[in-house]
This record gives C-alpha cells, sequence and structure tokens, in this order.
C-alpha cells in the first residue's frame, strides 16, 4: 500500500505492472488460440458432453417467476437477500441448522465469502497466521494478504504420487498456534480433486480443536463430489467439534450461476451474543466493500428453493452434472493405469504428474489449455475430446 507522501507524491502512471492471476490469463490465452480443435480444460466451469455450460432448466423457471413478480428493485440492505440465506442454511449444515450460534449472510460469490471472512478475522486478530495447505486455489493466497495476515504454507498434496500428503499436514496443525486459521477445502479440493477421506477429516478436525484453531471452510462445489449431504461432512464435523467457525459457500456451481456471482458466508460462535455482535461488524465490513450484494442470483436461486416443485427438480438437474464428472473421469481414468488416481478424486478439477514445460508442450502442440499447475478442469472434455485429451497427456507422459 502507498503510504500518505507517497501516494501525493506519485500518479496513477507510477504504478507498477501487476501479474495477472494464473486462470485469467489462460482464459485469454486459450480465446485468442485460432485453432478449431482446441480443448479448453482451464478455468473451472461445468460443461456437458457437447461443451456447452447450460442454464439450469429450474433457475430458468425461477427467473421467469422472477420477472413476472418482481415489483421494486429498491435496495434491500448490507445482508442482502435474507431469505436466501435461510434456505441455504439446511443445505449447507444440515442438522445444524437449527444452532442459533451460526448465522449467515449473502455475499457476492464464493469470493466474496472469503474476503468478508478474512476481513473479520483481521478486525478480531490481526496477528492470527492463516495456515493455507499447497497447491490451493490461486485467489486464496492474494485474498488473505490483502487483509494483512500472514500466511503459512504446508504441503497438501504430492503431485507426483498424486496423494495427499496427510502427514504433513497434521504436523502443520500441530506446529500452529492457538487462534491461528486453517484454511480447508470442504469438497472437491481446488485444484486437486483430492479429498480428505472421513477417517482423515475426523483426524484433522481433532487437531483443530484439541489445538484451538479457527477452521474456515470453503464450500464450492457441494453436490459436485459425492453428494450434497455427503459433500459437506466434514464441514458438519467440524460444526460439532469447535466452537468458532467460519464458512465461505457458493452457489455459483451447484446452480450454475457463475457470473450472477452468488454465495454466502456464515459463521458460529460461542453464544448468540457473540455471533450477533461478529454480525454487525460482517455487516460493516460489507457495507464498505460492496454495500449491498447484487440481488438477482441470489433471488433465483431463492425462488427455487421456496418454489417446492423447483425445490425437487433441482437435485436432478445436479446430480446430472455431478454424474458426466464422474464419467469423464471413469473414462480418463482407465485410459492408462498412470491416470487411474483420476477416478478416485472429486470435483471438477485434477492435476497431472506433468511439469510445466510438459504442460507447456501439449499446449503447444495439441492446443490443449490447462494450467500451468497441470490443473485441468474435467469436464473441459466434450465427449468427443477425451480420447484426444488423455493420448495427448500419455504421451506427455512417456517422453
Ligand atoms: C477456477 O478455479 O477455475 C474457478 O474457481 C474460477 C476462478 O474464479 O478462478
Amino acid at each position: 500500500m502507498l503510504s500518505e507522501t507517497d501516494a501525493r507524491a506519485r500518479g496513477l502512471a507510477d504504478l507498477p505492472p501487476v501479474e495477472s492471476d494464473s486462470l485469467l490469463q489462460l482464459i485469454a490465452l486459450c480465446n485468442a488460440d485460432p485453432r478449431p480443435e482446441k480443448i479448453d480444460v482451464g478455468v473451472g466451469v461445468f460443461r456437458d458432453g457437447v461443451g456447452r455450460t447450460p442454464i439450469l432448466q429450474v433457475i430458468k423457471d425461477a427467473e421467469r417467476i422472477l420477472l413476472e413478480t418482481q415489483d421494486t428493485k429498491s435496495y434491500l440492505g448490507s445482508a442482502g437477500d435474507k431469505r436466501f440465506a435461510e434456505l441455504i442454511r439446511p443445505i449447507l449444515l444440515g442438522d445444524h441448522a437449527d444452532d442459533e450460534r451460526i448465522a449467515g449472510v449473502q455475499t457476492p460469490g464464493g469470493c466474496g465469502a472469503l474476503r468478508l471472512g478474512f476481513e473479520l478475522i483481521a478486525t478480531v486478530n490481526p496477528n492470527a497466521r492463516v495456515l493455507v495447505g499447497t497447491p490451493t486455489w490461486p485467489n486464496h493466497p492474494p485474498i488473505i494478504r490483502s487483509v494483512g495476515l500472514q500466511m503459512i504454507e504446508y504441503p497438501y498434496y504430492d503431485r507426483d504420487a498424486c496423494s495427499i500428503r496427510f502427514e504433513a499436514m497434521i504436523d502443520a496443525l500441530n506446529d500452529a498456534r492457538p487462534g491461528d486459521v486453517v484454511l480447508l477445502h470442504g469438497c472437491c479440493h481446488n485444484p486437486t480433486g483430492a479429498d480428505l477421506t472421513d477417517h482423515q477429516w475426523d483426524e484433522v478436525i481433532r487437531v483443530i480443536s484439541e489445538r484451538g484453531l479457527l477452521p474456515f471452510v470453503d464450500i464450492a462445489y457441494q453436490g459436485f463430489g459425492r453428494g450434497l449431504d455427503e459433500d459437506a461432512r466434514g464441514l458438519r464435523g467440524i460444526l460439532s467439534a469447535c466452537e468458532e467457525v467460519i464458512v465461505a459457500q457458493s452457489c455459483d456451481k451447484n446452480f450454475s450461476v457463475y457470473r450472477d456471482r452468488v454465495g454466502s458466508l456464515f459463521l458460529k460462535t460461542g453464544s448468540t451474543e457473540a455471533t450477533a455482535r461478529a454480525m454487525g461488524h460482517v455487516f460493516q465490513r460489507a457495507r464498505e466493500m460492496w454495500s449491498m450484494p447484487p440481488d438477482h442470483g441470489a433471488a433465483s436461486v431463492r425462488l427455487v428453493l421456496d418454489t417446492p416443485e423447483l425445490k425437487q427438480r433441482w437435485p436432478g438437474e445436479l446430480a446430472a452434472m455431478r454424474d458426466r464428472i464422474n464419467a469423464v473421469r471413469q473414462k480418463i481414468a482407465a485410459a492408462d493405469p498412470r491416470l487411474s488416481y483420476i477416478g478416485d478424486q472429486f470435483g471438477m478439477f485434477s492435476m497431472l504428474p506433468l511439469t510445466k514445460e510438459q504442460v507447456l508442450g501439449v499446449r503447444e502442440k495439441h492446443a490443449i489449455y490447462m494450467a500451468d499447475s497441470g490443473r485441468f478442469n474435467v469436464v473441459g472434455l466434450g465427449d468427443d475430446q477425451i480420447d484426444r485429451f488423455t493420448a495427448a497427456v500419455v504421451e506427455a507422459l512417456d517422453a
């Protein structure tokens, strides 16, 4: 940040160039490639067998209702659509939905929830350090740094062994100080697809609660792994064991409303009074950053969940997306024994044990766009692209 004197002494022209987020760079590179056979397995959006990201039918129907019934676009306030947050509650929290020590608020996507949650932590405990397993979503570190919190990285995933480095994770948690924050992926780990097993979750939860750490769960893909309840198992275990918990939730993927930016922040403290006070700070921070969250997407999701016929249909549309993810995973896994691990992972992403040079080679030769880290979106592949993709990957692995 510029000091006051520096700010006066400098003009905007003095700003240094910024290196754009690697995923955003990848989207631009892929868009610019004229080769018609190009394959985009970069950014994390669901695609069907022919490469479309369709709007869910339930969302289309809800938008029709919204168009007909919405009679004002006057302000809702910093909490946004309160009914939306009420309806997300049981889906996310399960048996904890009735716990009055937990409160939630609508945010602009999961990213807005993450920023808001870290703002709250920086307000209450600026000396807290945030433990982050690597690799992680490329936008996690900048969000954490932007609120001035120190980040401690530990190795979460072994790219070559294609497995979680669980002992290193537990060692890092054991080394943390009480009050330190642990950022956890609720399900469908981005970028590796390697989720903790039930047993590993139990162990992580035990260490977190014993050491007095603050769990911050980022759950952006609920329903894309095993199912809505199954994917929230770790989060709910944390809520059972820990007095204070922060959760960043996203509907962008499981309602397929990406650009509408629909998410929520939930937090739990030891008492309803403390939660109400913390929410006061949450609303204040939200007011400073975006004043009020955008309405349309959250209102559409709210209408899906508040209309019995649409609410009943949504899990079916979600299951169809999940089934495609898992079917493509099985096809890739069957192509070569070195890719079999992909069949045991969850969500849209997996990571190939390729070097950056190999990834760039595959991009150059086959017009296949995956992240430099080797992360790829399994459902970026159309049905007719899977064989070409696996052949290119196997060729790179053999080289
Ligand atoms: C991704 O990881 O590809 C998505 O979450 C999109 C994004 O904003 O990075």
